[in-house]
Parts: C-alpha cells; sequence; structure tokens
C-alpha cells in the first residue's frame, strides 16, 4: 500500500501508538477533569501544544463524559497528507496519534435496565451459545495452545453490551456470547494446563459496559472483571491473549504498535478481525479497525488456529470475520 508506505517513511518507521503515548492521554485527561485550564496535545513528530482545557470541561458538566479517540495509521495518513507534493503546512503542522473526543451517550431503554429481565433473556443465548458450532470450533482451536506461549490473562477489547435496546437484539446476543466464548478459552486453557496453574484472569474493556453489564459479567464462571479505557490497552503483556470483535478502535494496530515497541507487550495470542483482501479493498478504509502490514509483521510469530467466517444466510455470525491465532514459543 502506497500510503501506508510513505507514511510509515514519514514518521520514521517508529512504532506511534506507543505506550507512552496513551499514558499521556490519559492523564490529560485526569488533568482536565481535575479542572486545569489547560491540557498538552502531542504531535506525530513530538512536539506538543498547551490548548484550553474549557470546552471539554463545559461538556462534561452537562454529563457528556471525555473519551479517547484513537486515529488509526490510514486517518492519520489521510490527514498528513504524506504525498510527495502536499504543501509543507499540511505536512508538518497537523494532528496527533490519538485525541479526545464527547461522547454523546444514546438515550437508552429504560426497560433493558431491569437486571431480572436481562438475565433472563442471557439464560436463552447461553444455552444456545453452548450447543454451538462455533463453541465447538472454540474449543478445539485452544488446543493449538498447548504447545505455544502461555497464556494467564484474557483481555477483551469492544466486545460490546448484553444491555443493549431491544432494536438491537441480535448484536447485544453477540456481544454477550463473545464474553461466553472469553470464560470457555479461560477453562479450556486451565484444562490444557494442568492443576497446578493459576487461575485465568478475564477483564473487558469497553465504554459502552452498562452498570448492569458489570453486574452480570462479574457473576460469570469465571468472572470478567471491567476496565475503564485505556487501561485494558496497558495490561496487555506477553502472558495475554486479547479478544476483539468489530472493535470501534483500531485494536490491531495499537497492539502491533506496543509489539514493535517492546517484546514483552507482544500478546500470546488474538482472536480478532481477519481479512486477507484487506490492501485489495484500499486497506480496509471504512473499517475502524483496519489492519497495516505491521499487524501482519507481527502474526508471522504465529499459528493460525482458526478462521470464523460470516454465516452467508445470518450476515454474520458470533464472531464475525475473524481468526484466531496463538504465538510461537
Ligand atoms: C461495532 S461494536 C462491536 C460489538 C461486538 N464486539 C460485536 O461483535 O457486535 C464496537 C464496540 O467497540 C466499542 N469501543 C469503542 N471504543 C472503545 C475503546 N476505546 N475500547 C474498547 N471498546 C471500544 C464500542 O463501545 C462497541 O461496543
Amino acid at each position: 500500500m502506497e500510503l501506508e508506505k510513505a507514511f510509515f517513511e514519514h514518521t520514521g518507521h517508529k512504532p506511534l501508538l506507543t505506550r507512552a503515548l496513551i499514558e499521556h492521554v490519559e492523564s490529560q485527561r485526569v488533568r482536565i477533569r481535575n479542572g486545569e485550564k489547560t491540557y498538552i496535545q502531542l504531535n506525530l513528530e513530538g512536539n506538543s501544544s498547551e490548548e484550553s482545557s474549557r470546552w471539554f470541561q463545559d461538556m462534561e458538566a452537562k454529563g457528556k463524559p471525555i473519551t479517547i479517540f484513537y486515529n488509526h495509521y490510514q486517518e492519520m495518513a489521510k490527514i498528513l497528507d504524506v504525498r510527495s507534493d502536499a504543501d509543507p503546512f499540511f505536512k508538518f503542522n497537523r494532528t496527533i496519534p490519538i485525541h479526545f473526543v464527547v461522547q454523546c451517550p444514546d438515550p437508552e431503554d429504560p426497560k433493558e435496565f431491569d437486571l431480572q429481565k436481562m438475565k433472563a433473556r442471557l439464560e436463552g443465548w447461553e444455552q444456545s451459545w453452548n450447543k454451538s458450532v462455533e463453541r465447538q470450533k472454540l474449543l478445539e482451536s485452544v488446543q493449538t495452545a498447548k504447545s505455544t506461549v502461555p497464556i494467564n490473562k484474557i483481555i477483551g477489547l469492544g466486545l460490546g453490551s448484553g444491555n443493549r435496546p431491544y432494536k438491537d437484539y441480535t448484536h447485544a446476543r453477540f456481544s454477550y456470547c463473545q464474553h461466553l466464548a472469553a470464560c470457555d478459552i479461560a477453562l479450556e486453557l486451565q484444562k490444557l494446563y494442568g492443576p497446578d496453574t493459576e487461575p485465568i484472569e478475564i477483564f473487558g474493556q469497553d465504554p459502552e459496559y452498562t452498570p448492569n453489564d458489570k453486574v452480570i459479567l462479574a457473576h460469570l464462571n469465571p468472572p470478567i472483571a471491567t476496565l475503564e479505557d485505556p487501561y485494558g490497552f496497558l495490561a496487555i503483556d506477553k502472558t495475554t491473549f486479547v479478544m476483539s470483535v468489530h472493535p470501534n478502535v483500531p485494536v490491531r494496530q495499537i497492539i502491533a504498535d506496543l509489539a514493535l515497541e517492546s517484546n514483552d507487550a507482544c500478546p500470546a495470542g488474538v482472536l480478532w478481525n481477519y481479512n486477507p483482501q484487506w490492501r485489495e479493498e484500499g486497506g480496509d478504509q471504512d473499517h475502524t479497525d483496519p489492519c497495516s502490514s505491521r499487524v501482519e509483521k507481527m502474526l508471522e510469530g504465529f499459528v493460525l488456529a482458526e478462521i470464523f467466517e460470516d454465516d452467508k444466510e445470518e450476515d454474520r455470525n458470533t464472531f464475525g470475520k475473524t481468526a484466531i491465532w496463538f504465538r510461537k514459543l
């Protein structure tokens, strides 16, 4: 991909979505929340500017929380305009890799917030998940982990809420089943590793989790603890299995950059989107979690254990177009 190549050349082939950058952005969000008048914005070249916090503070006062917006490489390249004939102003004075946005949560359907009704609905979904072919395929694919890098925690990124309004019923089911899948992977790994290993912990990061989601997830077996953005990203290490299905955030590029920066941040396994035709399809342009050559490079060190295809009749399945990989020893 020419644009990606030019962009990596322009930025010196360095990792961009780095740990230090994510930590910096989070520290600035805290600074705004603490009422400081200004915050520090970084740009791609490592320069910084001091900006006013006022607008964000006004929005927060109206109940609109500040969330982090992560630009992916394709978007950064577009904003930077890395073409050789680009105007130097645009080439050198624009943008930062990740920045803030103010979230305006959709009005929620109050019926959904009845915990008992939600539990009844989830029970039915759990029964069909337990009998599903996808679950069977998933459990079989976990056997590959017998001879790959050991896993001791699972982090779900953007698995979504099982507590969505009725009109979004199917997606709530997918989300809930993805969390059940995380529990299945943990229990299956536990069997594989034997009784003397520490229990595998599971964490989920998704800004859409509602209070009911948190209660439900905490009662699964094993329980799923929730983390605020960006602490899920920051918790990834070489023993982590990452799960992420159609996230609205460039999970694959963030993880590939964290892994490029430090071998200790390269996960032990991933279940995430898979589209080998991404180049022909314009670099996944419309995708919020696009692939990149860095993601592919990272995966060269992994074994591909299973591919999940969309269900032709039903538009998609629980995992959409994803695949599961484990890191080679
Ligand atoms: C298209 S939905 C996919 C949900 C579910 N995985 C599925 O397959 O239906 C995208 C999800 O990404 C989540 N998301 C957005 N920003 C995120 C962030 N910074 N960290 C984790 N998840 C995020 C959204 O809240 C939403 O649940």
